[in-house]
This record gives structure tokens, sequence and C-alpha cells, in this order.
């Protein structure tokens, strides 16, 4: 199956890759996994006191849509609030990356990341 050429951009320079310390207060993470491939997408934000994201990381054990997908949704959090990426949709995703109906899962998982992130968030607001 062919790549379109915006995964295959991000598959070859993806963006932030990597992890932060997970011991830091402003850091909160997303783990998901998909079941249809078994693919794991971890997710990391950084998060002002203000309720703007930072900065961003990813690691993905995945397939190439997947790798394109998390590196994407990094760039495009990061200076958003909160509340505008819990707003981010797999279908942006998708559309984005020009992706083909069997790898739209893989834009779902990116977009589990960021709500299994935001939902460490939350529960650390509420503490
Ligand atoms: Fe290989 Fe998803 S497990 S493409
Ligand atoms: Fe499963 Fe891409 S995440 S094939």
């Amino acid at each position: 199956m062919a790549y379109s050429e915006k995964v295959i951009e991000h598959y070859e320079n993806p963006r932030n890759v990597g992890s932060f310390d997970k011991n830091d207060p402003s850091v909160v993470t997303g783990m998901v996994g998909a079941p249809a491939c078994g693919d794991v997408m971890k997710l990391q934000l950084k998060i002002g006191e203000d309720g703007i994201i930072e900065d961003a990381k990813f690691k993905t054990y995945g397939c190439g849509s997947a790798i394109a997908s998390s590196s994407l949704v990094t760039e495009w959090v990061k200076g958003k609030s909160v509340d505008e990426a819990a707003t981010i949709k797999n279908a942006d995703i998708a559309e984005e990356l020009a992706l083909p109906p069997v790898k739209i899962h893989c834009s779902i998982l990116a977009e589990d990341a960021i709500k299994a992130a935001l939902d460490e968030y939350k529960s650390k607001q509420d503490k």
C-alpha cells in the first residue's frame, strides 16, 4: 500500500520524538494501543500553569501512518490550550495525511493519545 507524501515526509523526519521526565509535574502522558494491530503510541505534553501546551513529544511503536499521525499532533498541540487540543479529531489527522480507510485507526490512536494525556491533566488539576 502506498503512503501519501505527507505520511512519508513525517515518517522520514518525525517531529518531537522522545520523552520528557515523567516526574516533572507539568508533564502528562497518554499511552494507548491500537486493538486492530497492536501498535502503541506514547504522547507526552508539557502544560504550563495557564493551561497552554508548551511542548510535546512522542514515541510510537507502529506503522508509518501511526508515526506520522503522532508527529503531526505534536506539531498541532504546541501553543494550544488544553481545551483547543481536546477538539482535535482523528478525521482532521486522517485528512491532513490523506490516510486511506485501512489506516484510519492509526489516526484514532493519535486522537486517543491526546485524550489520554488530557485526562491525566484533568485528574491532576482535580487534586
Ligand atoms: Fe504493523 Fe500496525 S502493527 S502496521
Ligand atoms: Fe495500526 Fe497503523 S496504528 S496500522
